[in-house]
């Protein structure tokens, strides 16, 4: 359905909307907010911002907008803490992750950031043909693996290209479909903290989107179009391993300008 941005009787002709839209959509005449550019980007900033409830987006589900809470809060130091905490798991343990969690760990994906709010992004869940992926994946690296071997590219050499080797026996494996690869990273991201929050551990597997995206058989079976790219494929499940301690990092180069 198309959208719409809706302005009713409630607007006080603040200008706060004005002020924020980022697509110079809406202007105030008679002391009233009015919308001059229809193919705004629909980012729903106007929304957000509006002091008396006064703006909707016909073609949006308005009954999901929540008032924000400011009293939810992470302090600096928590939220890094937080970061540098997480890690990548690659043991699992046998336990299933309940549909309704993925459904709100890929929420947070939804709700991350789109260049023009284009919001092309999508999801793809795997759970029962896991198996069946991985057989598909696994002997391309088995050959790779013997024809590195015979150019003395040792990298790979050593790696068990067996069942569980690519998504470490997780119960889940969430794949995020996009165009353009910055929508679909930063969906991931929010989406590894969202299963963390749920004490679960995730694991960015690129062996797999590596061949998976050259593999015009994998991406016909996964109904991906031709321009779409499996950005990033997260193996997710409760985690069989507890780390102590964060880990050690080069430094940030950064150059002050
Ligand atoms: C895009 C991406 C792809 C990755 N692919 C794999 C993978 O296929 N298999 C694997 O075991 N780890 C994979 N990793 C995990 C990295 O090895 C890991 O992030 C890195 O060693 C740092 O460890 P940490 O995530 O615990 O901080 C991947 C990470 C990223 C960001």
């Amino acid at each position: 359905m198309d959208k719409k941005v809706c302005i009713d009787d409630k607007c006080i002709g603040c200008g706060l909307c004005v002020k924020d839209c980022p697509s110079l959509a809406i202007k105030i005449e008679n002391n009233r907010a009015i919308v001059i550019k229809e193919n705004c980007i629909m980012c729903g900033h106007c929304v957000a911002i509006c002091p008396t409830e006064a703006v909707s987006i016909e073609g949006y589900d308005m009954s999901e907008v929540e008032e924000i809470d400011g009293n939810i809060s992470l302090s600096s130091e928590e939220l890094l803490h937080k970061l540098k905490g997480l890690r990548s798991i690659r043991h699992f343990k046998d336990q299933a992750v309940d549909d309704d969690i993925v459904k709100n760990i890929i929420e947070a994906g939804r709700y991350s950031s789109t260049a023009k709010n284009s919001q092309a992004v999508r999801y793809i869940v795997l759970k029962d043909q896991i198996t069946s992926y991985e057989n598909m994946v696994l002997p391309i690296f088995q050959k790779l693996q013997k024809f590195l071997a015979v150019f003395g590219n040792n990298y790979i050499k050593d790696f068990d290209f067996s069942q569980g080797f690519l998504f470490k026996d997780a119960p889940v494996v969430i794949l995020v479909v996009a165009e353009h690869h910055l929508d679909a990273g930063l969906a991931a991201k929010a989406m590894e903290l969202m299963a963390d929050s749920y004490g679960l551990g995730s694991l960015y597997v690129g062996f797999f989107t590596y061949v998976a995206n050259f593999s015009r058989k994998i991406k016909r079976k996964l109904s991906i179009g031709r321009k779409e790219k499996i950005v990033a494929c997260l193996a997710v499940g409760y985690p069989d391993i507890k780390y102590k301690r964060t880990v050690p990092r080069n430094k940030a180069k950064i150059s002050w300008m």
